[in-house]
């Protein structure tokens, strides 16, 4: 991925190029890009003056860091106990099939980042599925296509009268 360098630059500069704020402007820089990218890093370690290696092993020390592309969508299947004697593997295997990725891979679209977790603090609800936030609880196989549709492009308007052009000349 090509960076904006002056992008980059002006978060360092909106956390005063200081040292101690590393770890608001990765933050930053993740919410800009949805990942880091690694020439950001090599760029956040040559302007605060730090070895490229602590950048690193920041980025790499906390979960809310990503050092790939992850997804617009995040989908967390939960899998802790509760979840999973109610269906929760079952889940995640229909998740894993209609986006024809494995828990923690991110589609090709980069629509949807796909992970697990152990609990989410609601297992009275479960089986528990969270997209961005959003909890959908009492979650079914039959239901997680409902659910991904509501995270899906929404259709063309050009497409959509297209089609129900043509569906209207069939009809006698
Ligand atoms: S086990 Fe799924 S919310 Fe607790």
């Amino acid at each position: 991925m090509i960076i904006k360098k002056e992008l980059i630059q002006s978060i360092i500069n909106s956390h005063k190029g200081l040292k101690k704020n590393l770890i608001a402007i990765l933050l930053d820089i993740q919410a800009a890009y949805n990942y880091l990218p690694p020439e950001s890093l090599r760029l956040v370690a040559s302007r605060l003056g730090i070895p490229l290696v602590d950048a690193i092993g920041v980025a790499t020390f906390f979960r809310a860091f990503s050092l790939t592309p992850r997804g617009k969508h995040t989908c967390l299947v939960c899998l802790g106990t509760a979840c999973h004697v109610r269906g929760g593997p079952r889940i995640l295997d229909e998740f894993e099939r209609r986006l024809g990725v494995a828990a923690g891979e991110t589609t090709k679209d980069l629509r949807f980042t796909l992970e697990t977790i152990a609990c989410l603090g609601c297992c009275a609800i479960g089986p528990v599925v969270v997209i961005d936030k959003e909890y959908h609880g009492h979650a079914t196989v039959r239901k997680v296509g409902t659910i991904l549709n509501k995270y899906q492009k929404p259709r063309r308007r050009g497409a959509r009268t297209q089609k129900s052009r043509s569906s209207r000349s069939a009809t006698p």
